[in-house]
């Protein structure tokens, strides 16, 4: 038993500074790889991705993820990244727009879609797009515009319209 314990003392601290608990650390797959963050748990998701991994394919939006900028797919289902800390992310498969395509370099339906649509401007909110209409596309095979448009996802480019008919052009290829 520590002395200071025995002595029926607080537990030591260095100065006025507690040290923090050793941290067990998050394991998670992330586009099929696995990582494992020691660092700290409350960190959101969009920060470990961007800063940590540099997978910067996800944008930053609004603080509590307006605009659809910083969608990822966790579970297969859209979520905003900057509102999942990390701790709640414990043995979660995790796919962004960088783990869209596949191995042998094939584009997702939805992406290649994008592109034969003309679908992208500037790119910011592309990601997004991509990530809301595969988790739309899961849940509905044939989604009407109204489906498409109660997406949280926006476009600065004015792209709306054409992103309409390339989520609808990959739902028809996907028939
Ligand atoms: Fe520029 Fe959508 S393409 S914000």
């Amino acid at each position: 038993m520590p002395l200071a314990q025995a002595q029926g003392l607080p537990p030591a601290t260095t100065g006025d500074i507690t040290p923090e608990p050793v941290r067990e650390g998050i394991d998670l797959t992330i586009n099929g790889e696995r990582f494992r963050h020691t660092g700290d748990p409350l960190m959101p998701l969009l920060w470990y991705l961007r800063d940590v991994l540099r997978l910067t394919g996800t944008k930053v939006g609004g603080a509590h993820g307006e605009g659809g900028y910083d969608l990822v797919l966790v579970g297969g289902k859209a979520v905003s990244a900057i509102k999942r800390p990390m701790a709640e992310l414990a043995g979660a498969r995790v796919v962004t727009v960088e783990g869209l395509a596949s191995a042998d370099g094939s584009l997702h339906p939805l992406q290649q879609a994008f592109i034969d649509e003309d679908a992208i401007g500037c790119g910011y909110c592309t990601a997004g797009w991509l990530i809301a209409g595969i988790d739309l596309l899961t849940r509905k095979p044939k989604p009407s515009d109204d489906d498409i448009d109660k997406l949280p996802n926006r476009c600065r480019c004015g792209c709306q319209t054409r992103v309409r008919r390339a989520i609808k052009r990959a739902a028809g290829a996907s028939a």
